[in-house]
């Protein structure tokens, strides 16, 4: 990789399959961005334990999600594809930052406040401090640009005011990163609540629709899809979200614009557009499952790739984590 090009780094948690939202929303666009950047995309499997996981689907998903990026077309050579576990050096750099964050910051995060309504019964340490393991992953790699999506702006700030505040006191350590906004992309919501963000841990199943959906499941899905009371098949975000978030999914698979389908289902109803919408999607994942499937039959292949990356991302991040251990009074180790 040359030392010219930007840095982009992002974090998936493998809490849940991948869903069409990070397909169309994040993935797909990815894709086009990896001769331009250095991108890194890591599986934040140990920010996974937050939250109560089962064990051998942890471990089953991880690998899973790592077949997905793949399939979905994201190069493992071209880009670093690994698991934070892999590099402990995320886990350690986290500790430093937790001394570096204040309480007062963790407490006004509102991914902090809504888990701990929705896991009541396991308000753990981890969770209240996730920001710092966060923050640890982008710093690590000197990161230019973080792709992501509103949801995730709050711990992308508290991240640009650690390194600023550790740079302050020591420094130049860490790159000062910025959010990156995708010129393309479509923001995917829930299939139910079209005011929320499509989310593959939600409850509800018929909110998402997965990459590994099969075609019946997927129609099925959108036939359920919610509407709105009028029959027009129209963009118009605040009015109809039900709708225009299935516009948005259809002109994304399809590369129609939202002029051309309105023209196309003027005199069509909610049925026929829901039941063309979830034909399109499917088609659409035939070759990513197609593609997945080989890959999961080939784990060996799969582990290689983990082994191969994960030291890939060690060797940089441990350049990091040795001028951040020497800044701090820690001795280099031997
Ligand atoms: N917190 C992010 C989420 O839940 C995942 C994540 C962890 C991440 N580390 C990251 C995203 C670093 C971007 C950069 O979606």
């Amino acid at each position: 990789m040359s030392e010219n090009k930007k840095r982009i780094f992002s974090g998936v948690q493998p809490s849940g399959n991948l869903t069409i939202g990070n397909y169309l929303g994040a993935i797909k666009n990815w894709v086009g961005l990896q001769d331009e950047y250095d991108c890194m995309y890591c599986i934040v499997d140990l920010h996974t334990l937050t939250v109560r996981q089962d064990p051998k689907e942890l471990r089953q998903r991880s690998l899973s999600v790592l077949a997905l990026y793949m399939a979905c077309g994201l190069d493992p050579e071209k880009n670093i594809l690994y698991l934070q576990s892999h590099v402990a050096a995320h886990a350690e750099l986290a500790w430093i930052l937790n001394c570096y964050t204040y309480i007062g910051e963790l407490n006004r995060m509102t991914q902090f406040k809504d888990k701990s309504q929705r896991h009541a019964d396991n308000i753990n340490a981890g969770l209240f401090t996730y920001p710092a393991l966060m923050a640890a992953d982008i710093l690590l790699y000197q990161t230019d640009l973080v792709p992501i999506g509103q949801d995730q702006k709050q711990h992308l700030e508290i991240t640009r005011d650690v390194a600023a505040r550790f740079n302050n006191l020591y420094g130049d350590v860490f790159v000062v990163p910025e959010p990156y906004i995708a010129k393309v992309g479509a923001k995917i919501m829930s299939l139910q609540e079209p005011a929320k963000k499509m989310s593959k841990s939600d409850e509800n199943e018929n909110n998402f629709v997965t990459l590994l959906d099969s075609p019946d499941v997927v129609v099925r899905k959108f036939k359920k899809a919610v509407t709105d009371s009028d029959r027009e098949i129209r963009y118009d975000e605040e009015n109809k979200p039900g709708i225009s978030n299935l516009m948005s999914i259809y002109s994304s698979v399809t590369g129609k614009p939202f002029g051309d389908i309105e023209a196309e289902f003027q005199d069509k109803s909610y049925g026929d557009f829901k039941l063309a919408v979830g034909e399109a999607v499917a088609e659409t994942l035939k070759p990513v499952q197609e593609r997945y499937n080989q890959l999961m039959g080939n784990k060996d292949y799969l582990n290689e790739v983990l082994k191969v990356n994960g030291e890939r991302a060690a060797r940089l991040a441990y350049r990091t984590l040795n001028k951040v251990y020497k800044k701090v009074g820690l001795l280099p180790r031997g």
